[in-house]
């Protein structure tokens, strides 16, 4: 569910119409839907609700500090994976009992930073990390709490490169390690071992991964509370897909259905860590052809966003669907199946500027004719977009746009030509 429609082949974001905002702030531009964000929310607090659970949203997926508040005053945490993403949580307003600091790598500096900041508690990957984690916490003279992040071994049936609950990926602890981690952490006077962590993978389009993890999740907090550790928190992580084609996505109840029984059977505090699943559909990448051109047989559009805007299908071969922002009233509404021939289309590929062949947004694509000045909408682009964009090939990094019914507000400027060489120093 989300809140950009056609109306009379217009394509609104709410009550504004989405040519209006590209009219404002220009091209490229990220257009996010407040009552979308919040409807995700929601739909996780409602499904979730027995568990009353603490949801930390996952920062990296969109960290924008408007989007982050609107998160907080929603009642969420912040899943955070460096300082900067801590720097970030405080900054809209988050505070350290409801932030999770995860990660494979955290530096000392970051360590000492989230103690300070009174994190609820460090997701732990490592016996190094484990080791590093106490020499901070003993000279700062504090006391921290940690969960275990274990790696499962189950497999989330995603993309190679976002998969991460199975073995042999950097994350996480091996099933055989977390007992004899378990034994050194009694009486540990620096560390208070207090939760397990997991992250699976994402997106994840069914329930099967949680429930092999959680089978064997649930009697290790067993065998951990009988070595004297006190458990209370049980963090499945993030992972749940979106639609980004039709309607492939579980609903969230389906996720409840296999977690809250193993939240039951535990007795632990149930941390979620949802990204995609709040801020993916919930925004879009508005861009402006430039120019259409055929050659060596394929119809290429090109238009002004490109994979340093949104990297996705570049980097994962992630299908995004894309659509006239204003399409002539005799092609098709947008269409059930994006992938399936459409009368009165072409197929193209629709490109950026950057200077690789493999700066596209989508291949192989039916959309129908388009020129010069025309709008596109790439659709769910709210999650990882602007996060993983960049200034390669020295582009500016897009405005993005806040919409609240009919209203409109700039939630960060594009960046100017000064910003790209602003830290640099001439010798
Ligand atoms: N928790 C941890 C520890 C994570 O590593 C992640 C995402 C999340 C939560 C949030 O996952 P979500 O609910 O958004 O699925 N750039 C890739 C996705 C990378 C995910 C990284 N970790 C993409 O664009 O698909």
């Amino acid at each position: 569910m989300d809140h950009f429609q056609y109306h009379d082949h217009v394509l609104y974001c709410e009550a504004v119409p989405v040519r209006l905002l590209a009219e404002t702030y220009g091209t490229p531009l990220w257009v996010y839907s407040k009552k979308t964000l919040l409807h995700h929310v929601h739909v996780l607090q409602r499904a979730f609700a027995s568990a009353d659970p603490l949801i930390c949203y996952s920062l990296k997926t969109n960290g924008n500090l408007s989007i982050a508040r609107l998160m907080r005053e929603a009642g969420t945490g912040f899943d955070v994976t460096s300082g900067g993403e801590l720097y970030r949580a405080l900054l809209a307003g988050g505070t350290g009992d409801r932030i999770v600091f995860a990660g494979v790598g955290k530096t000392d500096e970051e360590m000492r930073y989230g103690i300070e900041a009174g994190v609820l508690m460090f997701n732990v990957e490592s016996e190094g990390e484990l080791d590093a984690l106490a020499a901070v916490a003993e000279t700062l003279g504090k006391k921290v709490a940690i969960a275990l992040r274990v790696n499962p071994d189950v497999d989330p049936h995603t993309h190679v490169k976002t998969t991460t609950g199975k073995r042999g990926t950097k994350f996480g602890l091996d099933w055989d390690r977390i007992r004899s981690i378990g034994q050194k952490l009694v009486g540990h006077p620096w560390i208070s071992l207090q939760g397990l962590h997991m992250h699976l993978g994402s997106p994840i389009y069914t329930t099967e991964p949680y429930r092999q993890a959680l089978d064997r999740a649930v009697p290790l907090i067993a065998q951990l509370r009988q070595m004297g550790h006190t458990i209370r928190y049980l963090n499945t992580g993030g992972g749940f897909g979106i639609n980004y084609r039709k309607q492939e996505a579980l609903p969230a109840e389906a996720f409840a259905e296999v977690i809250l029984p193993a939240v039951r059977m535990t007795g632990c505090q149930l941390i979620l860590e949802p990204g995609r699943f709040i801020v993916g559909n919930a925004g879009i990448l508005v861009s402006r052809v430039l120019y259409t051109k055929d050659s060596g047989g394929r119809h290429f559009v090109i238009q002004d966003a490109a994979m340093t805007d949104l990297i996705r299908p570049t980097l994962y071969e992630a299908f995004h669907r894309i659509w006239p922002v204003e399409p002539s009233p005799d092609v098709p509404a947008p269409p059930e199946d994006y992938e399936a021939p459409i009368p009165n289309t072409q197929l193209c590929d629709v490109v950026g500027a950057v200077c690789e062949s493999g700066d596209y947004l989508a291949r192989d694509r039916y959309l129908p004719r388009l020129k010069r000045g025309d709008l596109l909408a790439t659709f769910s682009a709210g999650a990882y977009g602007i996060a993983m964009s960049s200034n390669y090939n020295g582009r500016l990094r897009a405005a993005e746009v806040l919409v609240d019914g009919h209203h409109h507000r700039l939630i960060r400027r594009r960046d100017t030509y000064e910003d790209l060489v602003r830290q640099e120093i001439e010798i």
